[in-house]
């Protein structure tokens, strides 16, 4: 069991009041919040260590060199990948994708291979495939879903074929919070000889992450969403893979010898970091991990389990609402995505905001998919592990209120 209390004193953004209600934060699958541990790291850095990195010979430099480092070797250790060298700093996972699709992709995709994607990905995870296959003359092929928000798999084996080059699929989505067999995915996709990209923007704040026992050849996630600062992402690539791929960005940090006429590329994985990094950020999201190894991964995913199936259960006291996504937590994250035929989600949203609630409204990046519901959009909630059972009561009451303030004849 975790402390929620002692948890949420540690983040000092959820003792404020939104419209002199006590905030209640349900938009985490958007960003999470950040305990005091990160933010003070942030003042720290630069307060005590602020220079440049991997170039100095002075002190300053060493020391935030060391720090820098040792944020990298625990993101490394946090997701168990064998090295180091395969942690590459990116903004976000958006960047993640786009240096795979552009760095490995346009040099191994050729004309008439298919790239596989699921119906469920966010645009970060579609827009760089649908332009890579453009550019490489390939296909992009989707994935369909079932009603139930799962992936339909009866024809995973057409779909994962010999022309199949790579399958890049969202771990957890944050549409419909379902969480994808990516295991089976990934061995499917290696078995044909392509390589498996995972999306774990959702689920590696969520879920214990083991790159070594998934296998994945790449696999992208967000600081921000784990309690980390935005601006800061992680993209890790299997290290024989590493070694063949040509750099994204380039110019400074990335280059060991230059002359006029050319360039030779600085070591891994400072080859595909070009320019200064985001120093601080990195220090600050390696503060992130080590708050969330000290609560335990699998405790956390366990809370959320908790807190899921008591919102699926609350959540049939409430009817003029249909609820995306699978109703079993052990398949599903702390994500709740509804909609109503009577209520503009944009509508809902102000409603609960009025009473301190944050949840969020629209596609979330996911039009394709919300087009394919035939819905405008979803009110979506989501969850994290300062959350509490209490703010979920308290939530269904109101959407009960926000249901009846808006479809009661008056
Ligand atoms: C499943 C998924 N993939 C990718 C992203 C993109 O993340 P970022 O905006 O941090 O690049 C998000 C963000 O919401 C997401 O939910």
């Amino acid at each position: 069991m975790l402390d929620i209390k002692k948890i949420r004193n540690d983040f000092p953004i959820l003792s404020r009041e939104v419209n002199n209600k006590p905030l209640i934060y349900f938009d985490n699958a958007a960003t999470s919040q950040k305990p005091i541990s990160v933010i003070n790291s942030l003042t720290e850095f630069y307060s005590k260590y602020n220079s440049n990195v991997h170039r100095g010979v002075h002190t300053l430099s060493m020391e935030s060199t060391d720090l820098f480092e040792e944020a990298r070797n625990r993101v490394a250790k946090f997701i168990n990948s064998k090295n180091s060298e395969s942690i590459i700093w990116t903004r976000n996972s958006t960047e993640g994708i786009n240096l795979v699709s552009n760095s490995w992709g346009r040099k191994n995709i050729q004309p008439g291979d298919e790239i596989l994607v699921t119906a469920m990905e966010h645009h970060s995870n579609l827009v760089p495939w649908q332009i890579l296959a453009d550019i490489n003359k390939a296909k992009l092929v989707i994935l369909p879903i079932n009603n139930d928000g799962t992936l339909n798999l009866d024809e995973i084996d057409t779909f994962i074929n010999s022309k199949t080059k790579i399958v890049s699929a969202v771990h957890m989505s944050n549409s419909l919070g379902t969480i994808n067999p990516i295991q089976e995915l990934c061995s499917k996709a290696h078995k044909v000889g392509a390589k498996f990209m995972l999306d774990g923007a959702q689920s590696v704040p969520h879920i214990p992450t083991d790159v070594a026992d998934i296998d994945c050849d790449f696999l992208v996630f967000s600081g921000h969403k784990m309690l980390g600062p935005t601006g800061i992402g992680v993209l890790y690539v299997k290290p024989e893979i590493l070694e063949e791929m040509d750099p994204f960005l380039t110019g400074g940090e990335m280059v060991l010898e230059v002359s006029y006429e050319k360039a030779k590329w600085n070591e891994l994985p400072m080859k595909f970091e070009a320019g200064t990094p985001n120093i601080a950020d990195a220090i600050a999201l390696g503060e992130a991990i080590v708050y969330l190894e000290n609560i335990g991964m699998q405790n956390i995913r366990n809370h959320e389990i908790e807190l899921t199936e008591y919102a699926l259960s609350k959540f049939k006291s409430l009817d003029k609402l249909t609820l995306f996504g699978p109703l079993d937590p052990l398949i599903r994250g702390g994500i709740l995505s509804f909609h109503s035929e009577d209520i503009h989600p944009h509508d809902i949203g102000t409603f609960l905001d009025h009473e301190g609630i944050a949840i969020r409204t629209g596609h979330h990046c996911t039009m394709p998919l919300i087009r394919s519901l035939n819905i405008p959009a979803t009110s979506r909630a989501s969850f994290y592990i300062y959350n509490t059972k209490d703010e979920i009561d308290y939530f269904i009451n109101t959407l009960g209120n926000a249901i009846r303030y808006f479809t009661d004849v008056k």
